[in-house]
């Protein structure tokens, strides 16, 4: 069989996103971030968002077709996220999506955003079912084993905050430029992160559940406490605090992935594989721990790259593919679903 080849679009946060996947083949991939004009807010403004969106999607399509080489009647489906998101955003993918698939009648698939991420270590690494995933980013943390296209079984995740907006959040208590998580790697290779006395909230309960709130909290005292003995913080403090909060990120995730390997490894998998998805996964010191913990259980790593880790729509298209090889289409009544878990 001939392999399908799909467009994806991707609107659900803050980055418009095109790109066109034949089989496991990316044609093309357009990230069009809108980083800088949430800047000044720290955070995604929803209203901006939308707005942004909708004024770049057809760009980014068009970008997506020309680097594929192709014309939209070649391709066989157009795939797009229809939740969990910011509906605006969500939104403006839909309608661009239904407009192409109402101009050309190709088929039009919807999909979870969450299930881009999870399958994509299918697409760069063509990994067999079940493995075990862990998603960290800004927005998300949490463990799926993925069973299937549309199976999941999520074992746990964070019960409040995520780990990527607890980095953005430390680099801006610490004065470190957004967006965190590189900020605050960065100042931790100089750091000495036994300095501060820093919790690690949950890491002895039962369970793959995460909590990061507590941390963040305690960043905010133990900055506050540097400035009222000397007035400011230096260079230094601004390491050692980094490498502190890294160190407790760190060891939280990796021994709840420590407990979430013994419930996947338990279902007996013939080639047990772990992945890890999500902005965070660019951390060198979290990656570095993941992998040594595979090693030791025997259980084959993929950090996919970091441009597939972050949103995309690659993923989307190639989620898709799946849905469609499974003959799940979508008709003209596909919704935007701001909430859609797994
Ligand atoms: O997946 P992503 O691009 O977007 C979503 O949140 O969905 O993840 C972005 C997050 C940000 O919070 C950013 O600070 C974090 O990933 N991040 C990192 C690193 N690079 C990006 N966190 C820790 N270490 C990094 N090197
Ligand atoms: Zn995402």
């Amino acid at each position: 069989t001939t392999p399908l080849t799909l467009l994806g679009i991707e609107s659900s946060c803050d980055d418009t996103a095109a790109a066109v996947v034949r089989g496991t083949d990316i044609l093309s991939s357009v990230v069009h971030t809108q980083t800088a004009l949430h800047a000044d807010f720290g955070g995604v403004v929803p209203e901006i968002a939308a707005r942004a969106h909708a004024e770049k999607l057809d760009y980014c399509v068009e970008q997506a077709l020309d680097d594929a080489g192709l014309r939209l009647e070649q391709l066989d489906g157009i795939a797009v996220t229809s939740g969990p998101g910011l509906i605006g955003g969500v939104l403006s993918g839909v309608m661009c999506a239904k407009g192409l698939a109402a101009a050309t009648g190709l088929p039009l698939v919807g999909v979870n955003h969450l299930a881009g991420h999870a399958l994509t270590p299918r697409l760069t690494d063509q990994l067999d079912y079940p493995y075990l995933m862990l998603l960290v980013s800004g927005g998300h943390c949490q463990f799926l084993i993925v069973q299937g296209h549309d199976s999941y079984q999520r074992i746990g995740g964070t019960i409040d905050d995520a780990p990527g907006e607890a980095f953005d959040k430390t680099a801006r208590i610490l004065g470190l430029p957004q967006p965190g998580g590189p900020s605050v790697e960065k100042a931790a290779q100089t750091g000495d992160a036994a300095r501060f006395d820093l919790p690690r909230p949950l890491l002895h309960q039962p369970g793959c559940d995460m909590s990061f709130s507590g941390l963040k909290t305690a960043m905010l005292r133990a900055r506050d406490r540097v400035i009222a003995e000397k007035g400011g913080l230096t260079a230094q403090d601004q390491a050692d605090l980094s490498a502190g909060f890294q160190a407790a990120v760190s060891d939280i995730l990796i021994e709840k992935t420590r407990r979430a390997l013994a419930i996947y490894l338990a279902l007996q998998p013939s080639c047990p594989a772990f992945a890890v998805a999500g902005g965070v996964a660019a951390n060198s010191a979290i990656r570095q721990g993941l992998q040594a913990l595979c090693a030791e259980r025997g259980v084959q790593c993929i950090a996919p790259p970091l441009r597939l880790c972050t949103d995309n729509a690659a993923m989307i298209a190639y989620a898709g593919i799946e849905r469609m090889q499974h003959g799940e289409t979508d008709d003209m009544t596909l919704s935007a679903r701001p909430r859609w878990p797994l």
